[in-house]
């Protein structure tokens, strides 16, 4: 598929619906309730964005939120390519227009949570991480034994920053 056809813009409560197949069917991610995405899309539409290819079909998607406490930040909670769309660095894409978006209102950092051993979420991040020459640290955010009562891996936060902005590589 030619990455030329994507529109990323920001999220609309009617993609919400949308969002939801997405990530239901973006393995490992965790599906939420339709009712959840759709404050994804309304609510938090300022630190979303979505990716739409020439049917109008959203495949792809970053959500995230300011922490209330720390408005600096951008936390991204999930970020979804459809599989057909995979590897033409949509994500990275996504992740630097969303960035650039949220730089005049001040976020400078990004969080995020990744599972030990997803290659591709770590490597997307790494790769942003590194246009934006942020400096990175690591943590673990919740654990397998205090947080998930053993039934979770590790969720291990990156905060990355403070950023320059870069434009994206390709
Ligand atoms: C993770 C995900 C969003 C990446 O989307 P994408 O558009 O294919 O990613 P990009 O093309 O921007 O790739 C960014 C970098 O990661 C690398 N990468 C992507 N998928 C990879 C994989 N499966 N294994 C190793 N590296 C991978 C790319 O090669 C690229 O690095 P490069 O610039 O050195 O070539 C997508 O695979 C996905 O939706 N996965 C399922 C859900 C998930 O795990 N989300 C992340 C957790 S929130």
């Amino acid at each position: 598929m030619d990455s030329d056809i994507f529109t990323l813009r920001k999220p609309e409560a009617t993609d919400g619906f949308a969002l939801h197949k997405l990530v239901e069917r973006c393995s490992p991610l965790d599906p939420n309730s339709v009712y959840c995405n759709l404050l994804h899309c309304s609510h938090f539409a300022e630190t979303g964005i979505a990716a739409v290819n020439a049917d109008g079909e959203v495949v792809g998607f970053i959500s995230g939120y300011r922490p209330p406490e720390r408005q600096d930040t951008l936390f991204v909670w999930q970020v979804a390519v459809d599989a057909r769309c995979r590897g033409q660095k949509l994500g990275q894409r996504m992740l630097l227009a969303l960035t650039e978006r949220l730089a005049p209102v001040g976020v400078q950092y990004i969080e995020t949570t990744i599972t030990p051993g997803n290659v591709a979420s770590e490597t997307l991040f790494a790769r942003v991480f590194a246009a934006l020459s942020a400096p990175v640290e690591r943590s673990v955010l919740f654990s397998r034994e205090e947080h998930f009562d053993g039934q979770h891996d590790d969720e291990m936060l990156y905060r990355a920053g403070p950023f320059k902005l870069a434009k994206p590589n390709s």
